[in-house]
């Protein structure tokens, strides 16, 4: 069932500012409704694909929003970023200042997981705690394919050791990938179902390799679409969503 919410509220779910200042964009004539000025704050309109034009901003309404974002080399996935841009920079303003779904507070879309900063690639983003979680779950053992060049060639010792599991400095249990194929001399393909601290680049070192560069290629069935650049985003598709949570 769509649900319908009234323009004043929709703007305010949507990130473009605290309630007074949606009231305000609204009063000027700043809003438009699928392609027309709407003055009417009570105006009712769904919370889920109405398009709208902000400033001249256009957007289509997510609710809750799904997002996948291509990420460059040299960005943080990090709100309080240390040394290098934040991923979340990369986003329009609305997504980094949108309210906590069902709550006033500024939350703004968080990533599922996180990518070194040297690290491309495949990043989703959302503001459903529950979808995040359910992706980062540990126990779901959702697989994620990095694509590794490595700065030595690869032989079928490295191949067979990562499959077979290594132990990393931090935990006295192998951890093993759930596939590795070598793609090419210095390429390898790695699927993991978990998340540990630099997990890649501490598996390939302990199987006596090391990764010059890393890339994410796909989270479960999602693959990264060869038309979306470093640094550009867009929204999952109903499709997408539904490859994500069978
Ligand atoms: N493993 C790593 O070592 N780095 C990443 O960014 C992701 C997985």
């Amino acid at each position: 069932m769509d649900k319908f919410i009234c323009l004043d509220e929709l703007l305010f779910a949507q990130g473009f500012g605290t309630r007074r200042q949606c009231a305000g964009l609204i009063a000027q004539g700043r809003v438009r409704v699928e392609g027309a000025v709407c003055t009417d704050p009570a105006a009712m309109l769904a919370a889920q694909g109405t398009r709208l034009q902000v400033d001249g901003l256009p957007w289509e309404c997510h609710a809750p929003a799904y997002l996948m974002l291509h990420k460059p080399t040299g960005t943080e996935c990090s709100h309080r970023p240390g040394a290098w841009p934040s991923v979340y920079s990369l986003l329009p303003a609305p997504l980094r200042q949108r309210p906590a779904p069902g709550k006033g507070r500024v939350q703004g879309v968080q990533a599922v997981g996180r990518l070194d900063q040297d690290t491309t690639g495949l990043l989703l983003l959302s503001d459903d705690g529950a979808f995040i979680h359910r992706m980062n779950s540990p126990r779901r053992h959702v697989p994620k394919v990095y694509e590794v060049t490595t700065v030595h060639p690869v032989d079928a010792a490295q191949v067979a050791r990562l499959l077979e599991g290594v132990v990393l400095h931090d935990d006295p249990r192998p951890v093993r990938a759930a596939a590795c194929e070598a793609v090419s001399s210095q390429h390898l393909r790695l699927t993991l179902t978990e998340g540990k601290y630099h997990q890649v680049k501490r598996m390939v070192a302990a199987a006596g390799n090391r990764v010059a560069a890393l890339h994410r290629s796909r989270i479960g069935a999602l693959r990264l679409p060869d038309e979306l650049a470093p640094g550009q985003w867009r929204w999952l598709t109903e499709a997408e969503l539904a490859l994500l949570a069978p």
